[in-house]
């Protein structure tokens, strides 16, 4: 629930600002209470009479206005709130915040608030994988702003991809995550999750069975709990969890970079399945086919992420934690493994094919740690992240 709490809600302009109506009732219904905000182009789009009436409010849309700067000044109104959460938060919204403009209401409030900051982005998909908006994205993330979706589907501009804002609910978990008194709130917990791509040629690359459902499930415990997660992911199947800032990598080079740059932490989580070798020259052109003569590849060998964090001698996590992903001995190979790449837990599972494990819904794993080998029944990988969740909980409390 969310009672007691404010949550100032900025509408940007773009064709997802419908969404925000919805948005506003499901707060309200939780309890909240929402100061709505909307730029211009928010208004093409909506009405204000719609927002302030589901809101309950007035809107306040107007930098200038002077009868409402002589109630409640510009930088009064940034800190009514408990949340500041921006839905749709369109390409150009996003630019300024990142770039620190304030030239209308919405944009100086963002730049005045001292409360946490939430976006919900939504634009077309080019306009999503533009180098411009990837540039913003890891600005604002990095500056703390926590990012819900945006989701993959078809788009009103007719167009398919990644960029449709996310659904109102989704917006609304991620906000009471936000609120969330859990025992790990003040915790700042990274994890790996997925598989990696590793480029053969432009069209082509190496990559591993790895759905990213468990590192998923792990990321939604922990947010459940109220830790502040940081979910570094390959290419995985399954949707990004809400409510935690997702940087998406391809390469285990690439996650290497975001998790040290993610760090420090409380605690590392490493449950990407990362691909050991890489082709040691990648082709900047398809590789043709040539009669009578097949292509050789190279390999040349990955950083081991964990191995590195776990032996980092400032700024290693207090706890760190590897998955073991094994067809033979899984209790010993996973143990030496531990020992090997330093890490304090080895979370050791059996991924032989008749296990149905990589890429299902269930798990059977055996937690290994200097004190010894505990198995676990087999359950959902749900299950499997709740109750990691739990010791790394107790881990970090004792
Ligand atoms: N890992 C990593 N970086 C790598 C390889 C693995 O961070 N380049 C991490 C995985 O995320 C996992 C752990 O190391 O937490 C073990 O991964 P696994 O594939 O089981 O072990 P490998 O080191 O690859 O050993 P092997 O393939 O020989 O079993």
């Amino acid at each position: 629930m969310l009672s007691g709490k404010r949550v100032l809600l900025i509408v940007g302009g773009g064709i997802a600002a419908y969404k925000c109506l919805e948005l506003i009732r499901l707060l309200r219904a939780r309890g909240a209470a929402v100061t709505p905000v909307m730029t211009r182009a928010a208004e093409e789009f909506v009405t204000p009479l719609s927002v302030s009436a589901l809101a309950g409010e007035e809107v306040h849309s107007d930098l200038f206005d002077l009868t409402r700067e002589a109630q409640m000044g510009h930088i009064q109104l940034s800190r009514v709130a408990d949340l500041v959460v921006v839905a749709p938060a369109t390409a150009d919204l996003m630019g300024k915040m990142a770039n620190g403009l304030a030239n209308d209401l919405a944009s100086t409030l963002l730049m005045a608030t001292d409360t946490a900051v939430m976006i919900a982005p939504a634009m077309n998909v080019r306009m999503w994988e533009h180098p411009a908006t990837r540039r913003n994205l890891k600005v604002l993330q990095a500056d703390g702003v926590s990012v819900v979706g945006p989701d993959s589907g078809e788009m009103a501009c007719g167009e398919f991809g990644e960029g449709r804002m996310a659904e109102p609910a989704a917006i609304v978990a991620a906000v009471e995550a936000a609120f969330s008194d859990g025992p790990l709130k003040g915790r700042r917990i990274v994890i790996t999750s997925g598989p990696t791509h590793e480029p053969i040629d432009p069209v082509r690359y190496i990559a591993n069975r790895s759905s990213g459902a468990q590192g998923t499930a792990i990321a939604a415990a922990l947010r459940d709990l109220g830790a502040e997660v940081v979910f570094v992911t390959g290419p995985a199947d399954v949707a990004r969890p809400h409510g935690v800032s997702v940087i998406e990598v391809e390469t285990a080079r690439d996650m290497r970079e975001a998790v040290l740059q993610a760090l420090p932490a409380d605690a590392a989580v490493f449950a990407a399945a990362v691909a050991d070798w890489r082709v040691a020259s990648e082709s900047s052109s398809k590789i043709k086919k040539k009669a009578g003569a097949l292509p050789v590849l190279e390999f040349a060998e990955n950083p081991d992420i964990l191995a590195e964090v776990s032996q980092l001698a400032e700024g290693r996590p207090g706890l760190v934690i590897g998955f073991a992903a094994e067809t033979d001995d899984v209790i010993t190979n996973a143990t030496a493994k531990r020992i090997r790449k330093g890490c304090d837990w080895i979370v050791a599972n059996d991924v032989s094919p008749a296990t149905g494990i990589m890429g299902g819904s269930e798990n059977a794993v055996v937690l290994i740690s200097a004190d010894g080998v505990e198995e676990w029944t087999r359950m959902s990988k749900t299950e499997v992240a709740r109750r990691l969740a739990d010791r790394i909980t107790s881990a970090l409390n004792s």
